[in-house]
């Protein structure tokens, strides 16, 4: 086999095949690509990994004898050019700043914030449902995910657009995708300075929010710097948003194919929550995560030093038939209990594990019940041309029976929950 590389468009195209030839032949495989590193394929050998952050780390700088003066290090390969909060640390530090966050994404606060995300998804489908027309991409799987995210951690609503944009186009790397995730970065630098200085006059009447736990929290004696509270929140932002998108297309293009899955799960709709986790599953849309070896081990009878990099396949370890009999079947009452790694496992399992799923499901009930006749435009659906971290669509027109709009109380246009920045968008 060619040297394994999935920054290509071959590998997007063959990534299950890709996958299945390395499990079966060389479940640790070595690659030049981006300065070396090994790709890990068998799913307990994945597990295995993400349950020892000692040996397999996470942070960004790291340095080792056998190569003094070199820096390596990160859950992205190659390193993201923007660090990726307490994703990219390790413990201590790492388990601080997570049970900062950990309150909001309970399954308890997930539920309570359940009532305002089915408004925002009537409110998402409402602009659509008169016209008999949609986009999956652009009108429901983009906006939801930047919608409830701004919305839930605090952050000006009526941005959502630009930010859903720069988000889901950097994960496909499209021209310009660059700029706009900085201008991104530039409006979260001005909203987090904004909501502090608020906040210190005792100016703010809105329920406390995500942004403002992270304003108010010390770790370790030391209160977060903006720079700091930047930086986690684009990591929520950043580990939220192209994720589900991609999740999203990818549940509403399956059944676009399979018409008969659809009324299957339009007729008894208890099994929706356990397709969306058979989903996340087989689609696996953040398709792997690196760590760096820390001490000298074998994994799949390969031998690391500290230093080396590996890439965790977690697409290749959630299509492995040693833990999921039949995997390229999609069954939709397969029972995972999440046993799939699409939400990696052990310390850095992701925060928003309760968040997705329960945006997913609400939103599949919804177009279930108002547009359940749904006609995919297959010849318009395009695919990304590359998966390095998500694997998702950018259209994916369709065509349906239109029906009356709801009228929720949401409004995307109205700061219901968000603070007000001072500065306007960058663009
Ligand atoms: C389908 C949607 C999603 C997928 C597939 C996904 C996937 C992942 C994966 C694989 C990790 C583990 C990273 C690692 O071990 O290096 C992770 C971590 C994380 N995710 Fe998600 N994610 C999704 C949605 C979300 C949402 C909605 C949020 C927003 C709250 C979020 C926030 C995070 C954070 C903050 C971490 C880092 C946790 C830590 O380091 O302790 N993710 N996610």
């Amino acid at each position: 086999m060619a040297q394994f590389d999935h920054h290509t468009e071959h590998f997007a195209q063959r990534w299950r095949e890709t996958y299945a030839e390395l499990r079966g032949g060389c479940p640790v495989a070595h690659t030049d690509a981006h300065g070396g590193f090994s790709v890990v394929t068998r799913y307990e050998d994945v597990r295995r990994v993400l349950h020892d952050p000692k040996t397999f780390a996470c942070g960004r700088e790291l340095e080792f004898s056998n190569a003094p003066g070199e820096r390596t290090g990160g859950v992205t390969v190659p390193v993201n050019p923007v660090r990726m909060g307490m994703m990219e640390m390790d413990p201590p530090d790492s388990q601080a700043y997570r049970r900062l966050l950990a309150p909001y994404f309970s399954p308890k606060a997930i539920k309570d914030y359940r009532p305002r995300l089915a408004e925002i998804v009537s409110w998402m489908v409402d602009r659509v449902i008169g016209s008999g027309r949609i986009d999956f991409v652009d009108d429901l799987s983009n906006p939801l995910p930047a919608l409830v995210s701004l919305d839930y951690f605090g952050l000006p609503l009526e941005r959502w657009e630009a930010y859903a944009s720069a988000l889901h186009k950097a994960a496909y790397r499209e021209k310009g995708s660059a700029r706009a995730v900085g201008e991104v970065l530039a409006d979260l630098r001005a909203t987090v300075a904004h909501r502090r200085a608020l906040v210190a006059r005792g100016d703010s009447e809105q329920p406390e929010t995500v942004l403002d736990r992270l304003l108010g929290a010390e770790v370790n004696g030391v209160p977060l710097t903006d720079e700091l509270v930047t930086e986690m929140m684009f990591m929520l932002l950043n580990g939220g948003i192209d994720t589900s998108t991609a999740l999203i297309a990818s549940m509403f293009g399956y059944l676009g194919a399979h018409p008969e899955r659809r009324a299957e799960l339009a007729a008894d709709q208890s099994l929706v929550p356990t397709a969306v986790d058979e989903m996340l599953r087989y689609f696996t849309p953040g398709t792997g995560v690196a760590r760096t070896v820390t001490a000298p081990v074998e994994l799949g009878g390969v031998s690391l030093r500290p230093g080396d990099r590996v890439l965790l396949a977690l697409g290749s370890a959630n299509n492995d038939p040693d833990v999921f009999p039949e995997p390229d079947e999609i069954r939709l009452d397969r029972d995972n209990n999440s046993k799939h790694l699409a939400f990696g496992s052990g310390i850095h399992r992701c925060l928003g594990a309760f968040l997705a799923p329960a945006e997913m499901t609400v939103l599949l009930e919804e177009v279930l019940r108002r547009m359940p006749d749904f006609a995919i435009d297959e010849s318009k659906v395009i695919r990304y041309p590359t998966i390095p971290l998500v694997n998702g669509y950018i259209a994916m027109p369709a065509s349906f029976t239109p029906g009356p709009t709801v009228l929720t109380g949401f409004d995307a246009r109205l700061p219901v929950r968000a603070a007000t920045p001072a500065t306007e968008l960058v663009s």
